[in-house]
């Protein structure tokens, strides 16, 4: 895909440089004349915008450190001290804060994306799976972050979160001792998740360039799913997709501006604003919007698995809470083989389309359930909605594969774009290819 290189040194430093270490010629061919199908839209836009928010958690992060007192007694006060007397504080722990939060909105974005266009299909199923674990230390990542500001939910997430890791059978109270530093949250709590929030997004980083870089080698996928066939079904990377990507951050940046300039605490919660106190549990703990989800599938299992009509519990609730939340996504690894279809594109898979949006909905659902309490009405539509996400994965996605009856799609990304423009190549179309995509 990523083809010869077009590179070519004009000037005497440049020449000395690419023969001892052509860093240029990779950046050229990897940002400059890279091919991308000519028919990318918007949301092939968000891989670029989570580069840039990496960037931006990542700079205005250290400069936060600067100002930040890793000390329990200090910490709540550093923060705020930050907020009212530093020059621009309050701007940049804002930006920090909202940040965040775009991030995952962000990252949702090009996770629904990949799911929509089938980007996990084979070749690019370590793509996808880099992926995955991109979001996994994201999420470790933004739940130290935000223990730091040592407020009401910071202390009280904290403790609701490292308490999952007790109920892993025999070694849960070693691991979450050594998470804590000790037996409860505390000062070391603080320190080492100080100490592990600068680390991960470097380690993130460097996952990233993994990412791309296995892109580079498989090439994108585009809308129609089809592959790249000839040179006229490519366009070079700039000027083309870096305008794209640079308008498409721009109205991404607009956004985020709102929110740190006019609405900066509507993404957090009030009990992050009062000191964390261990002797008052806030009314209703609850994670940040983007765990949520999350939230609602641990607190869907009340029960306990075990033997039926003997006593013997096999899984107790909370490990059963622990194990479906952590199955939630690691289900995501296995998704390459859980859809059996040949058709990568849900543009042209009729059925897959539906339950597709349906999944979507019921993720957004899921969220809403997690911030409901524990009580009522709620914990049987947890546990529905649960079963809904799994079933999406489990069965769904596998059974489709088998029953759905694909649209006919173009025999090339030329064919598509010249019959949108009305330009001919419709009769294209209609001689549908048979051959499998994801195959490559
Ligand atoms: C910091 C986080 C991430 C960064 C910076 C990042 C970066 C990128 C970039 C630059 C691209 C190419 C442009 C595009 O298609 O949007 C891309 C593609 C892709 N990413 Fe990510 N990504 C991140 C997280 C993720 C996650 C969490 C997943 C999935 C769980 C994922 C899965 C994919 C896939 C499958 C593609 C290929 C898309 C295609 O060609 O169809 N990425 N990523």
């Amino acid at each position: 895909m990523s083809g010869h290189s077009t590179y070519n040194p004009t000037t005497g430093f440049g020449k000395f440089m690419d023969s001892r270490l052509p860093i240029a010629r990779l950046i050229h061919d990897s940002f400059v004349s890279f091919p991308v199908p000519r028919n990318l839209n918007n949301f092939y836009t968000f891989g670029g915008i989570l580069m840039v928010m990496l960037v931006s958690q990542i700079v205005t992060g250290i400069v936060i450190a600067m100002h930040f007192t890793p000390e329990s007694t200090m910490a709540f006060d550093s923060v705020h001290l930050l907020r009212r007397d530093v020059s621009y504080g309050n701007t940049l722990q804002s930006w920090h804060a909202v940040g965040a939060s775009m991030f995952f909105v962000a990252v949702y974005i090009h996770i629904f994306r990949g799911l929509y266009y089938g980007s996990y299909k084979a070749p690019r199923e370590v793509l996808w799976i880099l992926g995955v674990v991109i979001y996994l230390l994201m999420m470790a990542t933004a739940f130290m972050g935000y223990v730091l500001p040592w407020g009401q939910m910071s202390y009280w997430g904290a403790q609701v979160i490292t308490n999952f890791f007790s109920a892993i059978p025999l070694v849960g109270d070693t691991v979450r001792e050594y998470l804590l530093g000790g037996y409860a949250v505390g000062n070391a709590t603080l320190n080492r998740f100080f100490s592990l929030h600068y680390l991960l997004p470097f380690m993130i980083a460097g996952i990233v360039i993994l990412h791309v870089w296995t892109l580079h080698v498989t090439g994108q996928t585009n809308p129609t799913g089809v592959e790249v066939k000839s040179k006229q079904d490519v366009i070079p990377f700039t000027p083309y997709a870096t305008v794209k990507d640079a308008f498409a951050m721009v109205v991404f940046m607009i956004v985020m501006c709102y929110f740190v300039f006019f609405m900066p605490d509507y993404l957090g919660h009030a009990d992050n604003y009062i000191m964390a106190n261990p002797l008052k549990t806030p009314a209703h703990i609850v994670p940040e919007w983007y765990f949520l989800p999350f939230y609602a599938v641990l607190r869907a299992v009340d029960f306990n698995i075990g033997i039926p009509f003997t006593e013997i519990v096999l899984i107790d609730s909370k490990l059963g809470g622990v194990l479906a939340m952590f199955g939630a996504i690691a289900v995501l690894f296995f998704v390459p083989w859980l859809d059996t279809s040949d058709v990568r594109s849900a543009n042209y898979r009729p059925m897959y389309k539906i339950f597709f949006w349906l999944f979507v909905a019921n993720a957004v659902f899921l969220g809403y359930l997690g911030s409901r309490p524990a009580e009522g009405i709620w914990i049987p539509l947890m546990k529905a909605s649960t079963f809904a996400y799994f079933f999406h994965f489990l069965v769904i996605m596998p059974l489709l594969g088998w029953f759905e009856k694909p649209l006919p799609r173009p025999a090339s990304i030329t064919d598509a774009v010249l019959a949108k423009a009305g330009n001919g190549g419709s009769s294209h179309i209609e001689g549908a290819t048979a051959e499998p995509q994801s195959k490559g």
